[in-house]
């Protein structure tokens, strides 16, 4: 019965990973998938991450039992205060439900099943590009997407017009999926003004927002600067609408494999005649009914991980200042590869290298010039010239830079 199922292609960015592995070239270099490397292109455990990780090994109660179905309250509770702030009103007003969930991609999965339940019919919209698991994620539930335009590719900017009138134009009540910092992949977030005209834009039209946030503390090195959308827009939905916020601790922790995330979700201000409470209790058991049923209970040691990190004023601190060694070591290859495209008289403007910010480069290469990279150079990016600018280091960028130069060029 199953002789007839068709065989997928490989999913794009991990068979990135796969051709890395196979690749016997002694010098490769790899700006495949969104992982921090350290200036000699090693992965990087956090210097707070091991000190959290021998504090927790040293505790006696240590042990592998099974965390509640919604997770670490720690975890969750200290998640809350980083996306949302120490002092954020919603937390004060006990506005906020948190789950645990098997990092960004989880929480997204469980908003995906939670917006079919109960937001059926409505499509989720998401920016033109987006990140590709996006799409398979709400599709996967049923969700319908629908793209709003974001970059655009002549100008390498954002097309702030083309995505204000995507909001104005949507059914009242539609899904707007936004990228809290550090856009996935183009590297180009709206700056403050413009955020401010944007999320006006979805009050205005009755929009729920859904907060992707997977790279707090990579655009800017701050926590707090980089939650600056999701803050905006908590404050502007305080009376009107719902937020949902998927966070991942991946990409700031460096917790890549454990998978831990959480979702929260932000019901609004009511009347005196509403019972808040319990509605939060209600939507909190929705999603760990979701989460009940497909995987019990989250992981245990990465939540352990983070908590720690989250809740010790020390490893806190130490955590601040990894946030700014990564995104700071970013920023400087950022400025090496564009100076040196310059030197070189590489056709073109290689300003937007510098201009964007987070892990990644929306670099303007062709697919052609990508396969080119890759075959003749063995510099490993993603077919639409998303480069992971963690990947390049001093010993790289040169190379990298000739190659690009060579493959523009000719
Ligand atoms: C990426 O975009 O490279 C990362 O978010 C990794 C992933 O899971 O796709």
């Amino acid at each position: 019965i199953f002789n007839n199922i068709e065989e997928l292609p490989g999913d794009a960015l991990f068979a990135i990973k796969q051709r890395l592995a196979e690749d016997s070239r002694t010098f490769k270099v790899d700006l495949g998938i969104g992982a921090y490397r350290d200036e000699s292109g090693k992965p990087w455990v956090l210097p707070a991450v091991r000190k959290a990780e021998s504090l927790i090994h040293a505790d006696p109660s240590f042990n592998h039992e099974y965390l509640g179905i919604a997770g670490l309250p720690a975890l969750t509770s200290g998640a809350a205060k980083v996306i949302l702030g120490e002092d954020s009103p919603a937390l004060a007003e006990k506005r906020v439900v948190s789950s645990q969930s098997l990092s960004g991609t989880g929480a997204l999965h469980i908003a995906a099943k939670f917006i079919n339940k109960f937001l059926p019919g409505r499509p989720v919209y998401v920016s033109d590009p987006t990140w590709a698991n996006h799409v398979s994620i709400f599709e996967s539930q049923g969700v319908k997407t629908v793209t709003y335009p974001y970059w655009d590719a002549a100008t390498k900017t954002l097309n702030l017009d083309g995505f204000i009138k995507a909001i104005e134009s949507s059914p009242r009540g539609s899904i707007f999926l936004l990228h809290a910092c550090a856009h996935n992949p183009t590297g180009l977030d709206p700056s403050e003004a413009q955020w401010e005209e944007i999320l006006d834009a979805c009050v205005k039209n009755d929009i729920i927002p859904l907060f992707d946030s997977a790279y707090q503390g990579f655009a800017s090195g701050s926590l707090a600067k980089d939650a600056f959308a999701v803050r905006l827009g908590v404050k502007l939905f305080a009376e009107t609408a719902p937020i949902f916020i998927c966070q991942s601790f991946a990409k700031n922790v460096g917790m890549y494999g454990e998978r831990c995330g959480c979702i929260h979700l932000i019901v609004p201000k009511q009347d005196s005649s509403v019972n808040v409470t319990a509605i939060t209790k209600a939507l909190g058991s929705q999603i760990s009914k979701i989460t009940r049923s497909e995987v019990s209970n989250p992981p245990a040691y990465g939540a352990k991980i983070v908590a720690k990190v989250l809740n010790d004023a020390e490893l806190t601190q130490q955590w601040h200042q990894d946030m700014i060694t990564m995104s700071q070591r970013i920023t400087k290859m950022r400025r090496t590869l564009s100076d040196k495209l310059v030197a070189l008289k590489t056709p073109g403007n290689w300003d937007h290298i510098v201009n964007q910010c987070g892990m990644f480069s929306y670099t303007g290469l062709t697919k052609e010039m990508v396969q080119r990279l890759e075959k003749e150079h063995g510099v490993y990016m993603v077919a639409s010239g998303r480069a992971s600018i963690a990947g390049l280091n001093d010993q790289n960028v040169d190379h990298v830079a000739n190659a690009i130069n060579e493959v523009v060029r000719h």
